[in-house]
Formats: C-alpha cells, sequence, structure tokens
C-alpha cells in the first residue's frame, strides 16, 4: 500500500515566533497518531532546527524547500543536503515551479539536486505542472513527461522507492483556482503509467503522487478520494493550524 503524504511548504513565511506559534497550535490539535498517512512540514531552512525540536515528540516528519547539488563548497547563499540530512532533514521540495520560475531552475539542474538528495539519504518531493498557457495549448502531457523523464534521468528503481511526485499546475498555486479532481486525476494516472512505463508497475502502484496548488479544507476530500492521488502539497492552507490540520484530516 503506498503512503499518502501531506506535505506543508511554508515558502518564505513565518518567522521565529511564527514557527513556534504555528508548530504549537498543529500540536494542540493532533490526536492520536494514524498509521494511514503521513505528516510532513517544511518550514524556510533558519526555521529547520527549531521546528525539529518542537515535533520531537510527534509523529511529524521534517522537510526542506531546496537544496543545492553539492555537499559543500564556496557556494554562498546555498544549503547543502548533507547539512540538511545532518539536522534531522527527511524531505527536500525540489522542482518547485517558483524556482523554475525566479530562480531559473531547470530540469537538469533539478535532476542533479535529485540525485544529490538521495545520495544524502534525503527524500526528494519533485514538483513537477504545466503553466496556463501549456494546458491551454494542451501541451499538459508533453510537459509533464519531459519533466518526469528530463528530472528523473539516471534514478534507478531502487532510488524510486525514496522519490515522491507533486503534481502541481502551475496555474493552481496561489490563485485560489484548484484543478478539479477530474482534472488532478487524468494527470495524475498519466504520471503513474509513465512511472510504469519506465519502471515497471510495482514501482508506479508504490510511488506516492500528491497534489498540490490550492488545496483547501473545504476541496481536500474530493481531491485525495480519487484512486491516484495520495495526499497533497499545500501551500497558503498550511500556514494556519486549523485549515492544515482539516485537510490532514481529510
Ligand atoms: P498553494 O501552494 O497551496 O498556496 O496553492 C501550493 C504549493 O506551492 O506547493
Amino acid at each position: 500500500m503506498r503512503k499518502k503524504i501531506v506535505a506543508g511548504n511554508w515558502k518564505m513565511y513565518k518567522d521565529k515566533n511564527g514557527t513556534i506559534e504555528l508548530i504549537s497550535s498543529i500540536k494542540l490539535l493532533m490526536n492520536e497518531s494514524s498509521p494511514k498517512r503521513e505528516v510532513v512540514i517544511c518550514p524556510p531552512f533558519l526555521s529547520i532546527d527549531l521546528a525539529k525540536e518542537l515535533i520531537k515528540d510527534t509523529d511529524i516528519h521534517l522537510g526542506a524547500q531546496n537544496c543545492y547539488f553539492k555537499n559543500e563548497g564556496a557556494f554562498t547563499g546555498e544549503v547543502s543536503p548533507q547539512m540538511l540530512k545532518s539536522f534531522g532533514v527527511e524531505y527536500v521540495i525540489l522542482g518547485h515551479s517558483e524556482r523554475r520560475t525566479y530562480f531559473n531552475e531547470y530540469n537538469s539542474l533539478i535532476n542533479k539536486k535529485i540525485k544529490a538528495a538521495l545520495e544524502n539519504g534525503l527524500k526528494p518531493i519533485y514538483c513537477i505542472g504545466e503553466t496556463l498557457a501549456e494546458r491551454e495549448d494542451n501541451k499538459t502531457f508533453n510537459v509533464v513527461n519531459e519533466q518526469i523523464v528530463e528530472g528523473l534521468e539516471g534514478i534507478t528503481k531502487e532510488q524510486m522507492k525514496d522519490i515522491v511526485i507533486a503534481y502541481e499546475p502551475v496555474w493552481a498555486i496561489g490563485t485560489g483556482k484548484t484543478a478539479t479532481p477530474a482534472q488532478a486525476e487524468e494527470v495524475h494516472q498519466f504520471i503513474r503509467e509513465l512511472i510504469g512505463k519506465i519502471y515497471g508497475t510495482e514501482t508506479a502502484e508504490e510511488l506516492t503522487i500528491q497534489y498540490g496548488g490550492s488545496v483547501k479544507p473545504e476541496n481536500a476530500a474530493d481531491l485525495f478520494s480519487q484512486p491516484n492521488i495520495d495526499g497533497g502539497l499545500i501551500g497558503g492552507a498550511c500556514l494556519k493550524a486549523d485549515s492544515f490540520w482539516a485537510i490532514v484530516n481529510a
């Protein structure tokens, strides 16, 4: 049975006090842990260590939002996967559309980051998805195909066990426009079939494919009940404990 994972991508929100407040509020809402789903929070780098301490008595997992593809060196301003690992980080979001758009990241660069993350024992959450123009141009499947083939180039079947894919249509991120469950499911199914062609059906069936893009408490249950949607990558709605936890419960 593949895992359902709800991950909160805090983006560039929450300072030190905000980190303490949000995690404390989440902890107040947590009931007993459920083996059926996994919860991950991905705060900014500066809050990683503090977040690790605050979640230590919970079953919440820790993720980062990016990393470089080298373990150390003269790369001013970058953070390495080896450093993240040493701070107890388990997941790392890679290839998010905001990184692709504002920081010029592209598939072959993200591929290097995915490999470096895996070599350091981190689990990449690899984000893919089409822009509105690409969707309107009927290029969704081509774009997603290219992101999978180029982004996962050289990744072995064994390594695929540690990868999560997040399908995030760019037009749905932070816009309040969610893909309908049917629109999302169609692409998720395509992704699973593609992974099946490359790695075999067993790997495809075990792969967690999250949906991301304006997931809210009101639409989460419908999205997550689709057969190929295995949880979500949550932006805006993860910044408040009650909406994040409502999505986890969905
Ligand atoms: P959103 O962001 O939930 O605010 O649309 C999702 C994401 O960027 O991962």
